[in-house]
């Protein structure tokens, strides 16, 4: 719905006033479905989501200290099957799952390095480089969709990706499998858990809800919604301020501070003549859907834990997080922004950092 809002003035040449009202009605419809996606968040992921304008839905709503912000809290607690979530997390790290055994899930999604691997582009089996920057897997349970241009609607489907793509894993499933069941200890615990034991839908199954458990909850931005006034500073708290009035947190909102729709890069002004940037990554979702008015369409990032994750942009080539929001300011909301505004958001992006397992992001 809030798609189908902003996509309306996602097109070229359209005015400040056009993008304000759009945020505004964005940001209304929003806090509808917002309350709705926290109550379905913290019943949990076992439970099927609280439909819009539920009783719960509007309970939730009215209890909500951060009611009428663009942004929502993490929610502290994930309902998930811990022994899913333990086999997964095996997996994740598990070399196995390559083709010659040398590259896991974990050499490109460092856990304890924000979820990424820092390079502009990722480098798989035998140092092949990739076309695309790694995103976090830290909260990529909360985005509507997966890789840069959406092109996977879920995480189980995101996984056939990496473990084929011939320059990360160069993998072929039934291979994975069968190394999956030379261990002993996998095929006593997908015994264990599922019936039918190990299987492609299963080690999916198993990987995406360990995906699932990395949440960061109890960012100092989170500890601030709740009602922990001091949890930010008040020039963090301008940041915030900026963030919304000029127009970020039309793309850049929800639980993910993005992550929940595709949008354009270069709205006010045409990026990719302007930076002179090339190759099929560019094109975003015209490589997915071969339509004209999805080119340069990309997924919004989620910007939780941004302030860890350099380089930026789905090609990884804009290395510092001022320039990245400089450069927002310009090719999509049209704005030149000082020095003193840019450090003024790049304080409040910093408080998006969040915690894994109790310590905070590194
Ligand atoms: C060689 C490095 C590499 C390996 C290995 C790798 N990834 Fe990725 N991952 C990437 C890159 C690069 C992207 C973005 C690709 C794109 O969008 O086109 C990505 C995207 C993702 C996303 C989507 C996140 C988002 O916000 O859209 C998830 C989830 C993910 N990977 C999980 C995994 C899992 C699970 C594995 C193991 C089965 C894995 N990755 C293995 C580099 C890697
Ligand atoms: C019209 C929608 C829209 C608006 C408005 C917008 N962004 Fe973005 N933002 C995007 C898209 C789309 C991308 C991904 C572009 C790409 O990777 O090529 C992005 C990327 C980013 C990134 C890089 C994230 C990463 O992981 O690489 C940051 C940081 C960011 N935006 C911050 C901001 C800030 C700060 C503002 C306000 C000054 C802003 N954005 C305004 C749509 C928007």
């Amino acid at each position: 719905m809030n798609v189908k809002v902003l996509t309306a003035f996602s097109g070229h040449g359209q005015t400040m006033f056009k993008v304000r009202t759009g945020i505004r009605l964005a940001w209304g419809a929003l806090v509808f479905t917002g309350a709705a996606v926290v109550a379905w968040l913290t019943f949990g992921w076992a439970t099927p989501p609280v439909a819009s304008g539920s009783a719960a839905a509007a309970v939730a709503a009215a209890a909500a200290p951060w009611m009428g912000e663009p942004i929502s809290p993490v929610p502290v607690r994930m309902a998930l099957d811990e022994r899913k979530v333990a086999l997964g997390e095996r997996l994740f790290s598990d070399p196995r799952l390559s083709a010659n055994g040398s590259v896991s899930c974990a050499s490109c999604h460092h856990l304890e390095n924000g979820g990424v691997d820092h390079l502009a582009r990722s480098r798989g089996v035998d140092g092949r480089e990739g076309t695309a920057n790694a995103p976090s897997v830290f909260n990529s349970g909360l985005n509507f969709r997966q890789f840069w241009d959406g092109r996977a609607r879920t995480l189980e489907d995101q996984i056939d990706g990496p473990l084929q793509n011939p320059v990360e894993m160069a993998n072929t499933w039934p291979a994975a499998l069968q190394a999956i069941a030379a261990d002993p200890q996998y095929r006593a615990s997908f015994k264990s858990i599922y019936e039918k034991g190990i299987s492609v839908q299963n080690v999916k199954d198993a990987l995406a809800t360990f995906e699932r458990s990395l949440t960061t909850p109890n960012a100092p931005f989170d500890r601030y919604l709740r009602g922990e006034v001091a949890a930010i500073t008040p020039a963090q708290l301008e940041g915030y301020r900026l963030f919304k009035f000029i127009g970020c947190a039309s793309c850049h909102q929800g639980v993910n501070v993005g992550g929940n729709m595709c949008q354009k890069l270069g709205i006010m002004d045409d990026y990719f003549v302007a930076e002179r940037t090339s190759g099929t990554a560019d094109l975003g979702r015209f490589n997915v859907t071969g339509r004209e008015e999805d080119r340069y369409h990309f997924r919004v990032p989620p910007l939780r834990n941004v302030a860890l994750t350099a380089p930026y942009l789905h090609n990884g080539s804009v290395p510092t997080l001022d320039d990245t929001i400089r450069l927002m300011a310009r090719y999509q909301l049209g704005k030149d922004l000082s020095d003193a505004q840019v450090q003024q958001i790049s304080g409040f992006l910093h408080t998006l950092t969040g915690e894994y397992r109790g310590q905070r992001l590194q």
